[in-house]
């Protein structure tokens, strides 16, 4: 099958890698790729991932029997419905249903409505009821902004001033209470319907080691998570998956694609934090690297309504780690067009990269550059190996974390009693 892939960053270079190694994609093109994906793809092309006619018309023209669409922003615009009216299959769900991810008030709704354990929030508009918010809930404080903001939109935070400044400078906040407890990304492919949950994984938000700093879109990942508790997969399936894919359903907007479950594993059990519309990224790259089912086959199933016929998730033995290489100054604004050296290496995962028209130089071209992404053994030897590919990267004033799966491998993560 011909697959277009939409996106750009180290997501879509994952996903490339495991659509290429699917026997049945015949050629994959990328809109508009990076330089990493310009090494597997067919041909890459530029279009508007915001202009939902702009994408079918590419998708038409390039024959696709399969739209995979990366980032959020298209799902939020329409895009995988203007795809579907063209009578090609799609991965990825409507407008409608991808408001799980982009309003945080109307995710909250759904879980409600569902009966999903997640923390108690209110939606707040003006001052008043943002600080009655703050109080009833208490410190740490947690305000959201209700729309998109690409993982940055969060502040968690023990200064009430911050917190209530955050909150005007959003306008329309979730203000919510905090959710003590290690975090696990589990990503779920679904039909709308039948659902298939892939390995689970540990992101890491926070800019700095042992979690200082600003909220980032995510700085390293691994999987699979060797401290989670037994049968957590079976019991967000049970209590959040199946009930929300149910909501969806009976209000209308069915959702299919990728639901990503952000949680929390509190005292009182599994609490859902968030839901994308899409894959997480950088987990993506630690999910794909351990799975060995064919990736667009399982996609093809999901976006046409078959996946309950799709035969279980074979998954590689042993453990994948992923450590982002952040450009100077992210997650504020990064510095960009500084020349990347040692990146030409298999596992070197390109995110924000560019190539100089002049010369071919491989160059910085957005906040989170390059990852080193491995597999080992085990977690100590896929964790080596993926530091070993971020010692060979040359950028200037580039920075990563150094503690990614670090509590994990010496057992430091510890479920609250
Ligand atoms: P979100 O965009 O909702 O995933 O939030 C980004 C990050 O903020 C999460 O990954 C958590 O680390 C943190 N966070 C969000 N909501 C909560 C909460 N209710 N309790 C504790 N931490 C939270
Ligand atoms: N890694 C977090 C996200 O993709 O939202």
């Amino acid at each position: 099958m011909r697959v277009l892939l939409l996106g750009s960053g180290g997501r879509e270079h994952a996903l490339a890698l495991g659509l290429a190694e699917d026997a049945s994609v015949s050629e994959l093109i990328a809109a508009p790729g990076n330089p990493g994906i310009a090494r597997i793809a067919r041909q890459q092309r530029q279009v508007d991932l915001a202009d939902p006619a702009a994408v079918a018309g590419l998708a038409v023209e390039v024959a696709a029997d399969l739209v995979v669409v990366g980032p959020e922003a298209p799902l939020v615009a329409g895009v995988a419905d203007a795809v579907r009216a063209k009578g090609i299959a799609v991965f990825g769900p409507s407008a409608e249903a991808a408001r799980l991810e982009g309003s945080k008030a109307f995710a909250k709704d759904v879980m409600t409505a569902a009966g999903v354990p997640t923390a108690r929030a209110y939606t707040c508009t003006d001052a008043e009821s943002v600080g009655r918010a703050l109080d009833e809930f208490g410190a740490p404080y947690v305000v959201k902004n209700d729309g998109l903001a690409a993982g940055k939109g969060v502040v968690v935070t023990d200064d009430r001033a911050r917190a209530a400044a955050h909150a005007r400078e959003c306008g329309r906040v979730v203000i919510e209470e905090y959710l003590a407890g290690p975090e696990v990304s589990l990503f779920v492919v679904t039909d709308g319907e039948a659902a298939v949950p892939l390995l689970p994984a540990q992101d890491f938000k926070r800019v700095g080691d042992g979690d200082t700093g600003p909220n980032t879109g995510g700085m390293g990942a691994y999987a699979p998570l060797p401290w989670a508790p037994a049968g957590l997969v079976d019991e967000v399936m049970r209590d959040v998956v199946h009930p929300t894919l149910a909501e969806m359903r009976r209000r209308g907007t069915p959702f299919a694609g990728l639901l990503y479950v952000g949680l929390a594993i509190t005292a009182a059990g599994p609490r859902v934090i968030e839901f994308n519309a899409r894959f997480g990224d950088p987990e993506t790259q630690v999910v794909l690297a351990l799975l060995e089912t064919p990736l667009a086959g399982l996609l093809h199933a999901a976006a046409t309504g078959t996946l309950a016929e799709h035969p279980p998730l074979r998954w590689r033995s042993g453990a994948a780690v992923t450590v982002v290489v952040a450009a100077d100054g992210y997650p504020a604004k990064p510095r960009t067009g500084d020349v990347i050296t040692g990146a030409e290496r298999p596992g070197v995962v390109h995110a924000g990269t560019a190539r100089r028209a002049t010369d071919g130089a491989l160059l910085s071209a957005g906040g989170r550059v390059l990852c080193g992404t491995a597999t080992g053994a085990d977690l100590a030897a896929a964790r080596d190996a993926a530091y070993e590919l971020v010692r060979g990267i040359e950028l200037a004033g580039s920075h990563h974390r150094s503690d990614i799966a670090a509590a994990a491998i010496e057992g430091r993560i510890v479920l609250p009693a």
